[in-house]
């Protein structure tokens, strides 16, 4: 059975000291309110130098886990000012976000450059939360169900059944990212089901069926239920709303 998921991006926000009393205030809450049994995975996603001082705060045994929301494509070297992913083992962290919208737009990342990032992930036991999903200009010429799963074919079908089952996607509209403007619950349906109608031509329904594809832009407490409720939505990766505990917590108690 596929899980469900509900990761918070916190982008570039919080100084240590506020994303400290936030991740506090999520846990907190996520343990009193949330029982392992209602299935639900919780990732935090805060900036790296954030990760050793949340991942003390995040107790053994429970159903949160920690993010990162980048790492570099090569495994170690000259590269000045980046994150390897043997660093992010070290701590470890237990998912690591890769190819945002944000960081396809502002530096440049393309889906070969991504599926590197994916493989070093794979191969050191991290969980990568690939991120895809189509510009306003590609969903107006209608061609958007083509296009992401285009992304998802040059970043993702290089990898055995085996592996794919490691991956969880995030399917993120650029347009709804931050915007306020999000998918409606049948224009999400349609992408997801698209998707995971595109794996399952190349690995099977039965992997396919394994796969958890969230739902990210604008989700928040209000319309995460109709989201969810979704047969092929399992979650979501949530950006403005993961900065307030409250708000996180109620969309993960969306299911
Ligand atoms: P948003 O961001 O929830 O603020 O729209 C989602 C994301 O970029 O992951």
């Amino acid at each position: 059975m596929r899980k469900k998921i509900v990761a918070g991006n916190w982008k570039m926000n919080k100084n240590l000291e506020e994303g400290l009393s936030l991740a506090s205030e999520v846990i907190n809450i996520a343990v009193d309110e949330i029982t392992p049994s209602a299935g639900v995975t919780i990732v935090l996603n805060p900036s790296f130098v954030h990760l050793a001082s949340v991942r003390k705060l995040i107790p053994a045994g429970k159903h949160v886990f920690l993010g990162a929301q980048n790492c570099h494509h090569k495994a170690s070297g000259a590269f000045t000012g980046e994150i390897s992913v043997e660093m992010l083992k070290s701590l470890p962290v237990d998912y690591t976000i890769i190819g945002h919208s944000e960081r396809r737009e502002y530096f440049g990342e393309t889906n070969a450059l991504i599926a590197e990032k994916l493989n070093l992930l794979l191969a050191n036991g991290i969980t990568p939360i690939f991120c895809c999903g189509e510009a306003l200009p590609i969903r107006e010429a209608e061609t958007h169900l083509a296009y992401v799963a285009q992304q998802i074919t040059e970043s993702l079908f290089h990898l055995s059944a085996e592996d794919l089952q490691k991956v969880v996607i995030a399917y993120e509209p650029i347009w709804a990212i931050g915007t306020g403007k999000t998918a409606s619950s049948a224009q999400a349906q349609e992408m997801h089901a698209h998707l995971r109608q595109h794996l399952a031509g190349k690995y099977g329904q039965d992997v396919a069926n394994e796969i958890s594809i969230l739902y990210g832009g604008s989700c928040n407490p209000s319309n995460a239920r109709e989201l969810f409720a979704c047969a092929d939505v399992d979650g979501g990766l949530i950006g403005g709303a993961s900065l307030k505990a409250r708000d996180f917590i109620e969309i993960a108690k969306s299911f």
